[in-house]
């Protein structure tokens, strides 16, 4: 058929015509793998990647988390190979969460000196010091009750604010949060990564991390987070479910984007040194946007463990190719505006992009 001699019903008008077809045609651009490697707007690099790791006590413990398959809860004489394969697929840095031992209201593990992460964090480091160890910094994984911070339980702790029972308490939870970021630093951590979206954590833990004589651990903040259904799996994995309610009080509503830029306006006077916005996959938009506004700091996206194991269940079913969905959640989330991507897919993807 030649497009070019055949009129619409406008015997004046050729087809394409006011498009400048056939002189523009994108297609050209699309003709070789060569071709279209130059000109390719975004790339993705295993440099962009972190890899979470979920700590537990005890030795030689490797368990499948069974919502995540490929994802592990280990002990911290697991890691030493765990962390030469990170290093060895270009990944530069962890994410550690700790499962501790015991449980308790305030969760004293988290800032002690022999506890979870502090060991773990030793650990990586005696391994590979180059291994950008980045820690979470929350109640949740160690309190009893699941919660990010310390409860009004009876009214008990500040009886004339007429909270409601078993809410977060904010202020009393910042002291804890200081504590467990002076304690991660202590240990070795490069990065300490607050994320319980308590109001002032950013600078409580600034401030407790200068007076400790940290005053050069950056913190990656979980500046935009969301109260997301995509972390179920993550619950799973690290314990942390809330044992009653849920964490609507202090993590963001999905329905807003304006509230983000506040909150990470907020973080960043307070001093965050790289921002997060989590989860990723449902909020492209709010990685764009915060993109935009604070276009000075790094953007991390925490493709979070319901996004994973979406994709992982798909594929195991013959759904979906993991392989090329994967890269192409990535690099869309890269197109969005994130430097970085926290991703349980990490080493797959950084396997993957060397092969390529
Ligand atoms: C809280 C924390 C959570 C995640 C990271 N840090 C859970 C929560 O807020 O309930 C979720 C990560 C994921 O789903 O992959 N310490």
């Amino acid at each position: 058929m030649n497009f070019q001699n055949q009129t619409t019903k406008n015997p004046n008008v050729k087809i394409g015509q006011a498009a400048n077809f056939p002189t523009i045609r994108p297609r050209r651009l699309r003709i070789s793998p060569q071709i279209r490697a130059m000109v390719r707007e975004t790339n993705l690099t295993p440099n962009d990647l972190i890899y979470p790791l979920f700590v537990t006590h005890g030795r030689g413990v490797k368990t499948e988390i069974s919502s995540m398959p490929g994802v592990y809860n280990m002990s911290p004489d697991m890691l030493a190979e765990e962390i030469h394969s990170v290093a060895e697929l270009g990944i530069p840095a962890v994410l550690l969460f700790g499962i501790p031992a015991e449980k308790d209201p305030i969760g004293l593990e988290n800032f002690a000196d022999n506890g979870i992460i502090q060991q773990a964090t030793r650990a990586i480091k005696e391994t590979i010091p180059e291994m950008v160890v980045i820690t979470d910094v929350c109640l949740c994984e160690y309190t009893d009750h699941g919660h990010c911070g310390i409860l009004n339980v009876g009214g008990q702790n500040r009886p004339n604010l007429h909270l409601p029972e078993g809410y977060v308490l904010n202020d009393e939870t910042l002291e804890i949060l200081a504590k467990v970021a002076i304690s991660h630093a202590a240990a070795g951590a490069d990065i300490v990564a607050p994320s319980g979206m308590i109001d002032g954590m950013v600078a409580a833990i600034r401030t407790g991390l200068d007076s400790g004589g940290y005053e050069h651990t950056p913190i990656l903040s979980y500046s935009t987070k969301y109260a997301s259904g995509f972390y179920g799996p993550f619950r799973e994995a690290a314990q942390g479910a809330p044992k009653s309610g849920d964490r609507r009080s202090h993590q963001m509503d999905p329905a807003n984007i304006r509230e983000a830029l506040r909150e990470t306006a907020l973080d960043v006077a307070e001093g965050a040194d790289m921002l997060i916005v989590k989860p990723a996959l449902a909020y492209l938009d709010v990685i764009r946007t915060v993109r935009e506004h604070f276009p000075e700091l790094p953007l991390v996206a925490y493709n979070v463990s319901g996004e994973y194991s979406m994709l992982k269940a798909a594929a195991a079913q013959g759904w979906l190719d993991e392989e090329r969905v994967a890269l192409e959640i990535l690099t869309g989330i890269r197109r969005a505006g994130a430097d970085m991507i926290i991703t349980y897919h990490a080493k797959d993807a950084a396997r993957w992009l060397q092969n390529a």
